[in-house]
């Protein structure tokens, strides 16, 4: 081989090299974004993780009360000292709508403050020495003290359709019909911020009874028997806690009939015991459950998931 040769062979080999070089780099750029583009879509939709749960006590609970709200909290008698384990709990229907006070483990309600007739109950919580209530569509709601359980101030929430209230210790947060729950300002009732619930994607309307759980925002969804926890920053719905049995099964003890049972709605908090209460509209019990995983093999599959839990449009199936 001439020199000349031998430096247009090492010519053509360094410029095969280069153009393999050229070649690969994108397709190894290419194939780290679609793997941070797969990361990015896993952070936004995660699996949430599936829940059942035990019970491990039960109480009485008024089974004329149509909960609508239920918050604990701990009340003592300035005289006697002696300390009471409460509910706060606001009932709906027209006509039958309150907000009370009632003794966790007699059911025995210690005060009471009834709604006139064309008001139609929702939730309930305490946020400072004030008791907030909403009502549904009428965007009347009401102020009470919460030392005497009295109206201090009927304010116009502006909500179209409220359903489920509850506090971060800072906000009100309600919900409504719809997949979004609104954070409001309690002095000015002006939105701060919204979040769209979503499991996987998708949108998950119909949050009613809510509750923070150690900073996560608990919700019963309407017309199911389970409860989603959603992460309050992102709305991602991070576990469903699957309460199938608890209403079927007061049926079956005989304690009420299943058509004068509504659904299951209201979880209230004791975070110094971290008990975890919950119970339905006009039942005859309040539950202190734990929620536990699934055991193993036993956890429904994603169908199942969706169909037990995922609001269904009337008439869509
Ligand atoms: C207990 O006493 C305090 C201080 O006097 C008062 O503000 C509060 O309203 C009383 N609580 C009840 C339940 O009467
Ligand atoms: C909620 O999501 C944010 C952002 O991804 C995360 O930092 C936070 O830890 C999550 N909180 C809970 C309670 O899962």
């Amino acid at each position: 081989m001439t020199s000349s040769r031998r430096s247009r062979v090492w010519l053509a080999l360094i410029s095969a090299l280069v153009l393999l070089i050229g070649l690969t780099q994108p397709v190894a750029a290419g194939k780290r974004k679609a793997k941070q583009r797969r990361q990015a879509h896993e952070e936004q939709h995660p699996e949430p993780v599936l829940w059942t749960y035990s019970v491990v006590a039960e109480y009485p609970h008024d089974h004329k009360a149509f909960t609508q709200g239920l918050q604990f909290d701990r009340t003592c008698d300035n005289s006697s000292k002696v300390c009471y384990d409460i509910f706060w709990e606001s009932t709906g229907l027209n006509g039958q709508s309150s907000i009370r006070q009632v003794d966790v483990n007699t059911g025995e309600v210690r005060l009471r403050h009834d709604l006139a007739a064309n008001h139609f109950g929702e939730g309930v919580t305490r946020l400072g020495e004030r008791l907030y209530m909403i009502t549904w569509r009428t965007g009347a709601g009401f102020v009470f003290s919460a030392d005497k359980l009295q109206m201090v101030q009927e304010i116009d929430t502006g909500l179209g359709d409220g359903w489920g209230l509850t506090t971060d210790g800072v906000h009100l947060i309600v919900s409504e019909s719809s997949q979004n729950i609104h954070f409001l300002d309690p002095k000015t009732l002006k939105e701060v911020r919204t979040i769209t619930v979503k499991d996987r994607g998708k949108e998950i309307r119909w949050m009613n009874e809510m509750e923070v759980v150690d900073g996560e925002l608990w919700g019963n969804i309407w017309q199911t028997e389970c409860i989603a926890r959603v992460n309050m920053t992102t709305g991602h719905v991070i576990g469903w806690i699957h309460m199938h049995g608890l209403r079927e099964g007061l049926v079956q003890r005989g304690l009420v009939g299943s058509q004068s049972m509504d659904v299951l709605n209201g979880i209230a908090y004791d975070a110094t015991s971290k008990r975890v209460f919950v119970t339905g509209k006009l039942w005859p019990r309040v539950f202190e459950v734990v929620p536990k995983p699934f055991e193993s093999g036993t956890a429904p599959d994603w169908a199942a998931v969706a169909r037990l839990c995922h609001p269904r449009v009337f008439g869509l199936g």
